[in-house]
């Protein structure tokens, strides 16, 4: 490389930092005379110090247009096969995006057989789906495109559908380079899933703990009911529930699979539906499903993989009073305590719930990043 081409290359990343740093996120900064020059986005931008910046897919760089064009093909029902679904359908940013039925409404009248999941701090999860069935978000998106039940839609004809639309041939143009296609706009719609952050809610800023103040005498209770480990007192009452065994750190999720990542919380004895046995054909992994995130919790009822909980109450009472402790597979983090119920009484179990209100962000559902953008 010479010297006036080496020159004019780090003149050109100088201002494309310059201009990446000028115009952040916003959707003005989208070039419109239809020139290919991606405008990559800083990560440290998106994710918080605290959460630290998430493994991204290397091979698939935020950049402004590739996010924005994931984000339209995100609210537009188009992707649907009779253009009356979208992912928005079924996963509502009020909601945190998730759904307030236990089982959606997908094309046709039919329905989901599993509760929609609440979508937000994905660049942190490895495994997708209540049965951690897929691994990278780029592959999630054909899920529910093709499923009969969802949007039931062929990839030729969605590709087809996407070609005859002028925004998207201008979009894949500046994101890709390309004329719409399946296969970046599966890459799109990762870029905009990875962009999804919930960071605001009080329990963020509580934690880990150092900040007491924001937190009243009762939520400050639950903190500790949440974090304690199950310990029984003179009277037989419990201290802690442990929750945060499984539900612990910032993002309240164990990701660790083993360590309580997939597991089995005790609902059940027979299982209907499998979870992660289902995929792996293994006696040990049957009714074990994906730990959530608590974070928003109280947003995203009904609750658990098929929504059997209204409120989160019913959700405390199960685990203070009706854990499984025969289900076969139940995770020995829930059974530490020697198959004895919690019994909370009902000041802890307020307490807690009071702790799991702290969670929600409002903030995050009604950031217009993640908002519809048509
Ligand atoms: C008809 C309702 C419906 C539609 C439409 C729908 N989803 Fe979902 N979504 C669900 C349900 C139900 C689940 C849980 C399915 C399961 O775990 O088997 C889910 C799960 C997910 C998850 C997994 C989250 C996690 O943390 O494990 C992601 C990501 C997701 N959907 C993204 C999308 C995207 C992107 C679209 C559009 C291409 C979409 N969904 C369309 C109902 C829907
Ligand atoms: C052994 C790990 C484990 C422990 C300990 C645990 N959970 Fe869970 N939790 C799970 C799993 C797994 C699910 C999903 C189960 C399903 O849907 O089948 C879940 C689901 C939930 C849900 C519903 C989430 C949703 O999006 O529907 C809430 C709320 C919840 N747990 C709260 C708690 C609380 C409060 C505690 C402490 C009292 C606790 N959990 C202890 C593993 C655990």
């Amino acid at each position: 490389m010479n010297n006036i081409v080496g020159r004019f290359w780090i003149g050109i990343v100088l201002f494309a930092q310059v201009f990446a740093s000028s115009c952040r996120e916003e959707d003005n900064a989208i070039k419109t005379d239809g020139v290919y020059a991606p405008t990559k986005i800083d990560p440290t931008i998106i994710f918080p110090k605290e959460f630290g910046v998430p493994s991204l897919p290397k091979d698939n760089p935020l950049t402004i247009e590739g996010v924005y064009l994931g984000r339209m093909l995100f609210y537009d029902p188009v992707l649907s096969i009779d253009s009356s679904i979208s992912c928005a359908s079924c996963h509502k940013q009020e909601y945190a995006f998730a759904d307030p039925v236990a089982f959606s409404n997908g094309v046709f009248g039919l329905k989901t057989g599993r509760n929609a999941s609440a979508l937000f701090n994905m660049a942190y999860n490895k495994k997708f789906f209540w049965d951690a069935r897929v691994n990278t978000l780029r592959d999630l998106v054909f899920e529910p495109i093709q499923a009969h039940n969802e949007m039931s839609m062929t990839l030729p004809l969605l590709k087809d559908k996407l070609l005859k639309i002028n925004r998207y041939k201008e979009f894949f143009k500046k994101a890709f380079n390309s004329e719409p296609n399946v296969f970046d706009m599966s890459l799109a719609m990762e870029q905009f899933l990875l962009t999804i952050v919930s960071k605001d809610s009080r329990f963020n800023q509580f934690f880990p703990g150092d900040n007491i103040s924001i937190l009243n005498a009762s939520e400050l209770r639950g903190a500790f009911i949440f974090n304690g480990l199950v310990d029984f007192d003179a009277n037989g009452k419990t201290k802690g529930s442990d929750c945060f065994h499984c539900h612990g750190g910032e993002l309240a999720q164990q990701n660790n699979i083993s360590m309580g990542g997939i597991s089995n919380n005790g609902l059940d004895m027979n299982f209907e539906d499998l979870g992660f046995g289902g995929i792996t054909n293994l006696g040990q992994d049957k009714g074990t499903f994906k730990t959530p995130s608590l974070i928003n919790i109280a947003l995203t009822g009904p609750y658990m993989h098929d929504g059997r909980f209204k409120t989160l109450e019913e959700v405390i009472d199960h685990y203070s009073d009706n854990v499984n402790y025969s289900s076969p597979t139940l995770h020995p983090q829930m059974s530490i305590h020697g198959g004895k119920q919690l019994n909370l009484s009902q000041q802890q179990k307020d307490d807690l719930l009071a702790y799991l209100r702290t969670m929600t962000d409002n903030v995050f559902i009604t950031n217009p990043k993640y908002s519809n953008p048509f």
